[in-house]
C-alpha cells in the first residue's frame, strides 16, 4: 500500500503517508495543556499510527483566540504544557509539529476582551456550529500593526522548536488571518499587501515563511496549510493556489497541506473523500515539495485510493479520528 510507504518532507523521514490532521479538542483552559488534552493526544496517537501528527491550531497572540477552548503560543509559560504534547506523540513514535494561528476576524472580543483585527475590515467567519459570537467589526491592521503581529507568529514558533517539536504548521486557511490575507473577498488593501495580485494576498505569508526560517533554520519541518481555494465566485482559485504554492517552496516550505479558504474545511455539495482534491492535484503537479489533501476521508482505503489517484502524497484525516481514537491501527 503506497499509504504504508515512507516519505521525505524536508530533512524529515516520515514513516508513512497518514497525517493526523488538526482538530481543536477543546481541552485547554486559559490557552493551558490539561489532563484532559494531554489524554486526547495520547489515545489518539497510541501506537504511532501516523507518519505526522499535527497538533491543533494554537493561537500567537492573545487577540488571535478563535474559542475560549483553544491552545496558546502566545506565552513563554505555553511552552511547559506543549512540551508535554510534544513529548507524548514522539513517544508513541509519530513526528510531531505545532500549528500556529491568527483568527483575525475569526476572533471575539467576548473572549479575548480586545479589538478583532483583519486585513480589510471585512467580516468573515468559518462558520463554526459551535455558536461562536457573532463576530466583532474588525479593525483593520495598519503596516506596523503587520509587522507587530508577524513578531507573534514568530515568537510563537520558536516556542514549539523549544517545546520539542519537529516542526509548525503556519494556518492559512478556514478564514482565518492569513487566509484573509490571501482571499480577495477579504483582502481589499490596496497597499503592498494587496488583494488584487498575488504578491499583494502572499505577502504576510512570504515575510513569515522567510523570517520563522531565519530563526528556527532549515532542519524543522516547516508546514503550510493553505486555503487554496474559495470555491465561491470572486473568492482564491485554484490557479491562485498553483502560483501561491510555487512562491511559498521558493522561500523553504517543506510540505503544502491543502485545505479550504472561505468555504473553511467543507466543501458545500461535495462530501466525497478528498473533496478538495482538484485544488491539491493541481498543486502536486506544479511543485517538487509533498502535498498533503485532508477532507472527508473516512477510513485507511479512501486515502490509499487518493494517493493512487496521484491526488496529493500524504492524506490528513480529522474528524474520523476524533470519533474513533483508534483509528488507523491498521497502518501499523
Ligand atoms: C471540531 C473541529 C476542529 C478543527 N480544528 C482545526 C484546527 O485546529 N486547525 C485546522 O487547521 N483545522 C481544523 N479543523 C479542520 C480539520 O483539520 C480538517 O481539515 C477537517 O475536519 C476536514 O477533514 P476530515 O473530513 O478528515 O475531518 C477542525 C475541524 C473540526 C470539525
Amino acid at each position: 500500500m503506497i499509504v504504508k510507504l515512507p516519505v521525505m518532507a524536508g530533512h524529515h523521514l516520515l514513516k508513512n503517508r497518514m497525517v493526523k490532521a488538526p482538530i481543536h479538542s477543546e481541552t485547554c483552559v486559559g490557552g493551558k495543556v490539561t489532563a484532559e488534552t494531554e489524554k486526547h493526544y495520547e489515545d489518539r496517537t497510541k501506537g504511532g499510527r501516523f507518519g505526522l501528527v499535527i497538533v491543533e491550531h494554537s493561537y500567537v497572540r492573545n487577540d488571535g483566540m478563535a474559542s475560549p477552548t483553544q491552545l496558546s503560543s502566545s506565552r513563554d509559560s505555553d511552552i511547559d504544557g506543549l512540551k508535554r504534547l510534544a513529548e507524548i506523540i514522539h513517544r508513541n513514535g509519530s513526528a510531531a509539529i505545532l500549528q500556529i494561528n491568527h483568527a483575525g476576524c475569526g476572533a471575539s472580543r467576548s473572549f479575548t476582551g480586545e479589538a478583532t483585527v483583519s486585513p480589510s475590515g471585512v467580516r468573515v467567519t468559518c462558520g463554526w456550529p459551535t455558536a461562536a459570537p457573532q463576530p466583532d467589526i474588525p479593525e483593520v491592521l495598519t503596516t506596523d500593526g503587520i509587522l507587530r503581529l508577524e513578531e507573534a507568529y514568530l515568537h510563537a514558533a520558536v516556542r514549539a522548536m523549544k517545546a520539542g517539536f519537529d516542526g509548525i504548521n503556519l494556518h492559512s486557511a478556514h478564514a482565518y488571518l492569513l487566509d484573509q490575507f490571501f482571499s480577495p473577498i477579504t483582502n481589499k488593501r490596496q497597499d503592498d499587501y494587496n488583494g488584487f495580485t498575488i504578491e499583494g494576498r502572499t505577502r504576510i505569508h512570504r515575510e513569515l515563511i522567510r523570517g520563522i526560517r531565519q530563526l528556527i533554520g532549515t532542519k524543522p519541518l516547516f508546514v503550510l496549510r493553505l486555503g487554496g481555494c474559495d470555491y465561491v465566485e470572486g473568492g482564491s482559485t485554484i490557479e491562485d493556489a498553483v502560483s501561491a504554492c510555487k512562491l511559498f517552496e521558493a522561500d523553504g516550505v517543506d510540505l503544502l497541506d491543502i485545505s479550504g479558504g472561505i468555504c473553511c474545511f467543507v466543501r458545500p455539495g461535495h462530501d466525497y473523500p478528498g473533496y478538495f482534491g482538484d485544488t491539491s492535484e493541481a498543486v502536486k503537479k506544479a511543485v517538487q515539495i509533498p502535498v498533503m489533501l485532508t477532507g472527508g476521508v473516512k477510513d485507511v482505503w479512501d486515502a490509499e485510493r487518493l494517493l493512487q489517484e496521484g491526488k496529493a502524497d500524504l492524506i490528513g484525516t480529522g474528524r474520523a479520528i476524533t470519533a474513533k481514537a483508534d483509528w488507523g491501527m491498521e497502518l501499523l
